[in-house]
């Protein structure tokens, strides 16, 4: 019913988290979505711009996926139904009013091929002993990449991480132009061997940072 009423006017729940502030999920021409006051998070704009970040990418060959930054889950539905991925998926959310919404609202279950683990994607980084093929990077609190994200210690631990010839897709900014310490991310990238694309503006919006293991 509510997805029926939702082709003649939105109808939005919200819902408040301790990191993000008020989110509202919102259904809108049949289709439910997860924003916060200034930003979609998910199934919306920001699964747009993964997709296009994965379709640089040979998904076929990936045989574990770490994402860092859970949301509603909308990358996951993307590697799923869009590219036919099936095996090992981690993911990690510091918020867990937003993975709930992920497992109700979203229907995203735990099972031998989705891990999720609710915990500051820093802390689960400096601890990690584990290699994956595919990296995603989608820490965001509304419009913002927290600080930390942006700084080399992060980074050395994402390289570690990173299986020999894997890929790391980071959803860098909303903002119109990159930062000082966006572009020393890229070219720390770049300096250790990694072949790195900087995609500006996709979906008009974002800039999207890949970079694969030579
Ligand atoms: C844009 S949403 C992620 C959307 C998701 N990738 C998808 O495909 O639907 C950004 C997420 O980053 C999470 N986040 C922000 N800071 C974090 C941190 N320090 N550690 C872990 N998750 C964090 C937020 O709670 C939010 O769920």
């Amino acid at each position: 019913m509510t997805r029926l009423l939702s082709y003649l006017y939105p109808i939005t729940k919200k819902i408040h988290s301790e990191f993000s502030g008020n989110l509202e999920i919102t259904w809108y021409n049949g289709k439910k979505y997860l924003n916060t006051k200034n930003a979609n998070y998910s199934y919306g704009s920001l699964q747009k711009i993964l997709k296009f970040g994965l379709e640089h990418i040979d998904v076929s060959k990936v045989n574990s996926v770490l994402l860092l930054g859970l949301g509603g889950g909308s990358v996951i539905e993307t590697l799923r139904d869009d590219f036919h991925y099936s095996k090992s998926i981690t993911a990690v959310d510091i918020d867990p009013v937003i993975i709930d919404i992920a497992k109700n609202e979203f229907q995203l279950k735990e099972d031998e091929h989705l891990k999720i683990i609710c915990a500051d994607a820093l802390d689960f980084m400096q601890s990690n002993t584990t290699q994956f093929d595919l990296i995603i990077i989608d820490l965001f609190i509304d419009i913002t990449v927290p600080n930390a994200f942006l700084a080399l210690p992060f980074w050395k631990n994402i390289l570690k991480a990173s299986s020999t010839n894997g890929a790391i897709l980071f959803n860098a900014s909303l903002e119109k132009t990159k930062s000082t310490a966006l572009n020393d991310v890229i070219e720390f990238l770049k300096s250790h061997m990694y072949h790195t694309e900087v995609f500006e503006k996709v979906n008009n919006t974002n800039t999207l940072i890949l970079s694969k293991g030579l």
